[in-house]
């Protein structure tokens, strides 16, 4: 397939009984219209010897190398290290730009001239109080509650707020023809994100909720983020610019970094049409696992644990005899240095300037530098992610290991509404509407592999075989409930 895209426009396909299937060339990426696959038909047998006609389907666990949509927010290039917004480097726009900047760049194709970013930033930084009722909700959850849960769940919860801009509760199309309608959410959602987080964190430390700065002409989104978290019964408090200059650019390379599984999720979520409120809170559930949005606080604990220089070959070993794993390092699409990670060591020395130097960074620099000299880091490509430093820099500045995953969350909901905002537009425009399936709701296909034809069993036949015991049913109680546990006896 060494042609460009706009030469080849069919493949033919032939099956091992010489039949041919022409099947599309999708413009964009080489790619073929999965859909075309089912034209060709499959003939076996099953176990019990019927003959049976099959469509053939892709069959890709883990979406290794199936696309799901088109796309011109976001443009990487694995094997080049090279990662763009709307065809802009990102070093270019974490060097000139800011957070709110690229947000609107994200989400509408262009940098904003002065007069809409004045509108756009005016817009967003009045939608950031958030209501009572949802700081009363914050409040009932544990004092322990992990701060990207109650985010999450606070996230979900403002869409009963907002009922006249629910599509389940009004009409389905409701934000592909009202822009203005798609437009308020999109303020009151970045500008009450940062909020809620905020409202965790001091949940979490237990502290009193600060609300949003009054001033905020004066403050930017990191700043009022940061005066939010940080504010004790100071009536002027102003965070360090430096801090918040750090923070804005780990957030710009963090907003959006194509289909990586939550803004999949967010993709999945608003094909049914759902309010953006409740796709977000499911976006950030799939980003909350610990094998997405937990590497930078992994990369940390393991910096802790390597404690000192000396130690670094010994873990070394380890990593290459696969007793562990090099956290920050590698990356399925990156096959080289990932550039926000080149951002990020940099502007982790800004950061020290401020706060003092972190002695893991000394652990980490000299960890990488023996890493990509290294023959099995070398041989499988292996080079250090934006998780690598990110975390560094959060330590530095002063946030606990829970709060990682949420710095992380807050920036990429620019990304998600970016695609929610595209996948909108998809829905409108005529032209996509001839690719298959770009306007349904997304819905997988499974290959079966149970039984598929059995007769409901006598009690007899049950019993006789007992596929999971009683003890895997079994659960762990606390030690309130064993304290609970009787008969009691009598003292004697
Ligand atoms: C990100 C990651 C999941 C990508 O995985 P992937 O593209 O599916 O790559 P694979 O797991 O197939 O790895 C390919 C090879 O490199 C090795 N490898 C990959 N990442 C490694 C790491 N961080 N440390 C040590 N070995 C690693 C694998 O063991 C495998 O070796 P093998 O060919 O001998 O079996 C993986 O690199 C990883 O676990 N990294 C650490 C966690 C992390 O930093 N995550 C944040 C990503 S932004």
């Amino acid at each position: 397939m060494s042609q460009s895209n706009k030469e080849l426009r069919h493949l033919i396909l032939q099956t091992p009984s010489k039949e041919e299937h022409k099947i599309t060339v999708h413009d964009g990426d080489v790619a073929i219209l999965a859909k075309d696959l089912a034209q060709i038909k499959l003939r076996g047998f099953t176990k019990d010897g019927k003959e049976v006609e099959k469509q053939v389907t892709s069959f890709d666990p883990g979406f290794m190398n199936t696309a799901c949509c088109e796309s011109t927010i976001t443009y990487i290039d694995g094997d080049k290290g090279i990662l763009r917004y709307r065809g802009y480097p990102i070093e270019q726009l974490a060097e000139r730009s800011n957070f709110l900047e690229v947000a609107y760049l994200l989400i509408y194709g262009e940098l904003p001239t002065a007069t809409q970013l004045d509108t756009w930033k005016e817009r967003i930084m009045s939608h950031t109080y958030i209501h009572v009722t949802l700081m009363d909700y914050m409040k009932s959850f544990r004092y322990d509650a992990h701060p990207m849960s109650m985010f999450i769940a606070t996230m979900a919860a403002m869409s009963t707020e907002y009922p006249e801009s629910n599509p389940t509760l009004t009409r389905r199309d409701l934000f592909e023809f009202d822009f203005r309608a798609r437009n308020q959410q999109i303020f009151r959602i970045l500008g009450k994100a940062p909020t809620i987080a905020a409202c965790a964190y001091r949940h979490r430390i237990g502290r009193p909720y600060n609300y949003p700065t009054e001033s905020f002409r004066g403050y930017s989104y990191t700043e009022n983020f940061l005066y939010m978290l940080d504010r004790l019964s100071e009536s002027d408090y102003r965070p360090s610019p430096a801090i918040a200059k750090a923070l804005d650019v780990l957030f710009i390379v963090h907003a959006d970094h194509e289909l990586n599984c939550s803004t999949a999720a967010m993709r999945h979520l608003t094909s049914t049409r759902v309010d953006p409120y409740t796709a977000v809170a499911g976006a950030a559930g799939a980003l909350y696992g610990p094998l997405h949005g937990g590497a930078s606080e992994a990369v940390v604990r393991m910096l802790e644990e390597i404690g000192s220089v000396d130690r670094i070959d010994e873990f070394l070993e380890g990593v290459k005899s696969k007793t562990r794993r090099l956290m920050g390092f590698g990356h399925r699409i990156y096959k080289n240095y990932d550039p926000r990670a080149k951002i990020l060591k940099e502007y982790a020395e800004k950061v020290f300037a401020e706060v003092g130097r972190d002695p893991l960074v000394d652990i980490a620099v000299e960890l990488e530098r023996r890493a990509i000299q290294d023959e099995y880091f070398v041989s499988r490509k292996l080079y250090p992610n934006v998780d690598f430093y990110s975390g560094i820099i959060y330590r530095a500045c002063g946030f606990p290991l829970d709060m990682y995953p949420l710095l992380f969350a807050l920036p990429r909901i620019a990304g998600w509404l970016a695609h929610w905002y595209e996948s909108l537009r998809e829905e409108k425009s005529a032209a996509k509407a001839s690719i298959p399936g770009a306007t349904h709701v997304m819905r997988a296909r499974q290959t079966y592999v149970g039984d598929i034809d059995k007769s409901f069993p006598t009690e007899e036949e049950r019993n006789s075989k007992q596929s999971i015991t009683i003890d895997a049913l079994k659960t762990y109680h606390s030690n309130l409930s064993k304290r609970r546990k009787g008969p009691h006896k009598e003292l004697a």
